[in-house]
């Protein structure tokens, strides 16, 4: 850390198409903002970088969702999301926008950059046009039913309803959602970055360099790794973005995920005419907040931009969230299932403490996780007021009752064996919640202030210090009970002033409220104060008690869960659709496919083939490695039957093989072929073979 001079932080560009929900704050913003909230306390050179994404299909679809222009729907989105942000305390520097002249020029600059030093491919490939709409179609664009599960609704790239990853080839009846049309394939030329070329250098920057990412994120880098990476479209047809800076690019715009990320250099541009220090000098410690979906961007994509240019520095780490699920069911932004910000700061005013405490206590750091609203009232009422708001209040309560509500002296000839340890704890908490925080590890810090307040309690609790009055004789408490009330009350107020700096990267206006019983300025909570236990001076008078937090009540509760519940009836409702679809398709699912003519079938070489071997491939649930014996040659066939078959099964059965799909990398193994099967109602999978053993190698037709 210390070999930095500066640090740049990114939080994701959310799209501007709707409001953000706390799935956003828990996968990116929160975890940024407590690591900026830290660094800034550190006194450490920061920018803390964000904006709103508003180029690309999300924005389209939204506006046509809504029927205004996209213009409108990333200016009234826009402000909602930025306005939500600053509610939640997020405290970006700057929260840009991609629509602003500086990131138009940045991006063209950065395209021509690349286009200049011969770097992109130009080809011609064939994609989906709606000839109604007069339009090229991004596969979002494109919906149909899906072919796995039957929901109508499935888009071109992926069915939300089964997660199935699919290409618009596979929807069945596909139509456009610009005019209904069915699409048609249309040739069309776009600049494609040459993705492949960079493969060595990630694989020695990423899966040497950076082993201390994330496992989520190096495991997912590794995954792409092994694949294999191929060209990648850096253009689109679309009136909507930015226009590809060529003469000969009329309806052509940058892709979206080639602008979005250069947002982050042109919000730094906007922010500080210092931007080229945090950009191009190396001794730059740049972080990507990101949720899971974004991490082929930030760790394959982007900075294979950003070698390519040559100008910038790479990120340092790229800490992604997995995501957060709502009440056990996954958020889904078109079924209105998730917990909308704008909506909780409403319903439960000056209580964004408790969310932040929630979304990080509960953070999906490692793996999905669950919000429900019950853990949110357990964790409000059980730890944040028993625990945090529990200790701080007594400290306060009796300091006024016991100490004439000024910070006692500390009597360091009498201080026994539990003053100086809950001295040690407090110091020990600082390290452990530093190295913490600079490990990305928000939970585990959390969990040590509060943790910290705990052991406050506890030592209150053995202390007794209200037991040490006494009002029976004229002389009152005697004077070495007195000292004992100093210092166990000196101690608490000391531990009080160090929550405040302990907890402020995570709940800074609880933090502040501290500071004003206090009577503190800000300055108390710069990071080198963290684990002191001199920062209130003896004798100076502090504010009368105030609670830190409310109880939270069934009630509101159960109000939050019922607003859910409205989402899940549209979800039932969509369920119910998905259906009688699955029904009414039942026969289309046999016969959809659209109609090809003998020279498309011509293509397929079929060949019937005997399987030899076959062994189930590690850390994958559902693949087996076949040795297929084709007559002419054996191969390997990697195939998702493993559910289906024991390799022992299987061994010299014949099988349909696809002998000239072109070779693909599963889980590292290259597969040449595909190998045919049958799957009935139930989605039991049979063999599809001649009725007698063959010779391998005969051809099907
Ligand atoms: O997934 C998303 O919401 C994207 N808009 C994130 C973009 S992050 C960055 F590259 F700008
Ligand atoms: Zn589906």
């Amino acid at each position: 850390m210390t070999d930095y001079k500066r640090i740049l932080v990114t939080a994701a560009l959310p799209y501007a198409n709707g409001p953000v929900h706390i799935g956003h704050l828990a996968g990116c913003y929160l975890p940024a903002d407590i690591y900026v909230r830290y660094q800034r306390a550190q006194k450490r050179d920061i920018k803390f970088v964000s904006g709103t994404d508003e180029h690309g299909v999300p924005i389209t679809i939204r506006a046509m969702k809504e029927n205004i222009t996209p213009q409108q729907v990333v200016d009234k989105y826009h402000d909602l999301i930025k306005e939500s942000f600053a509610q939640m305390n997020i405290s970006f520097d700057i929260f840009s926008r991609t629509s602003n002249k500086i990131h138009h020029e940045t991006a063209s600059g950065f395209f021509t950059k690349l286009y200049d030093a011969g770097l992109f491919e130009e080809k011609e490939t064939e994609q989906f046009y709606d000839e109604k709409a007069k339009t090229f179609l991004a596969d979002r664009y494109i919906v149909g039913t899906c072919p796995v599960c039957g929901n109508p609704n499935a888009y071109g790239d992926q069915c939300e309803n089964c997660g199935t990853s699919l290409s618009p080839d596979q929807l069945i009846n596909p139509r456009s959602t610009l005019s209904d049309a069915t699409p048609v394939k249309k040739k069309t030329t776009h600049w494609f970055f040459p993705l492949q070329n960079y493969e060595p250098w990630l694989k020695e920057w990423i899966i040497n360099d950076h082993k201390e990412w994330k496992n989520n994120v190096y495991g997912q880098c590794k995954s792409w790794l092994d694949n294999g990476l191929q060209p990648r479209a850096m253009t689109r047809d679309s009136n909507w973005g930015i226009k590809v800076p060529l003469p000969n690019a009329e309806g052509k715009v940058l892709y979206v995920w080639f602008d979005a990320p250069i947002g982050y250099i042109s919000a730094t541009k906007e922010l500080t005419d210092k931007w080229a220090d945090y950009w191009c000098k190396e001794n730059t410690k740049l972080v990507h907040f990101i949720g899971k979906d974004n991490i082929v961007f930030h760790c394959i994509i982007f900075p294979s931009m950003l070698k390519a240019h040559g100008n910038f520095v790479l990120p340092d780490n790229v800490p992604a969230n997995e995501f957060l699920n709502i009440e056990g069911e996954k958020v889904s932004t078109s079924r209105n299932w998730a917990v909308w910000v704008h909506e909780y700061v409403k319903d439960f005013p000056g209580c964004e403490d408790v969310l932040r405490y929630v979304l990080c206590a509960n953070a999906p750091e490692t793996k999905d996780n669950d919000f429900t609203w019950k853990d949110f009232q357990d964790r409000n009422n059980s730890e944040l007021v028993a625990i945090f708001g529990n200790f701080v209040n007594r400290a306060m309560v009796l300091m006024h009752k016991l100490c004439k509500g000024k910070v006692p002296p500390l009597h360091a000839d009498i201080l026994d064996e539990a003053d100086q340890k809950l001295i040690n704890n407090i110091q020990q908490a600082a390290t452990n919640v530093e190295r913490l925080i600079e490990e990305y590890k928000f939970r585990d810090a959390l969990f040590e202030v509060i943790d910290l307040a705990r052991k406050g309690n506890k030592y209150l609790q053995e202390k007794e210090p209200w037991k040490k009055v006494s009002n029976d004789n004229e002389q009152g408490t005697s004077e070495l009970n007195q000292k004992l009330i100093d210092n166990c009350l000196h101690i608490c107020l000391q531990l009080t002033a160090n929550l405040s700096i302990l907890i402020n990267p995570f709940l800074p206006a609880t933090s502040k409220k501290i500071l004003h019983l206090l009577k503190v300025v800000d300055k108390m909570l710069d990071w080198e104060n963290a684990g002191k236990i001199k920062l209130l001076s003896v004798g100076y008078s502090l504010r009368a008690p105030e609670l830190l937090f409310r109880k939270i009540e069934t009630e509101e509760i159960a109000a939050q869960v019922e607003k859910l519940k409205k989402g899940s009836m549209q979800n039932a409702e969509s369920k119910k659709q998905i259906e009688e679809s699955k029904k009414e398709n039942e026969v289309q699912v046999a016969v959809v496919k659209p109609e090809i003519v003998y020279e498309d079938f011509a293509k397929l070489d079929l060949k019937v083939g005997t399987i030899i071997n076959a062994e189930k491939v590690e850390k994958a649930d559902k693949l087996l490695k076949l040795e297929v014996d084709l007559g002419f040659e054996k191969r390997t066939i990697v195939s998702g039957i493993a559910l289906h078959f024991k390799p022992e099964e299987i061994i010299n059965k014949q099988v349909v093989v696809v002998a000239n799909l072109a070779p693909r990398k599963m889980r590292g193994i290259e597969s040449n072929g595909m190998i045919l099967m049958a799957e009935d109602e139930n989605g039991k999978l049979h063999f599809v073979n001649p009725d007698e053993n063959i010779n391998a190698g005969s051809s099907v037709s």
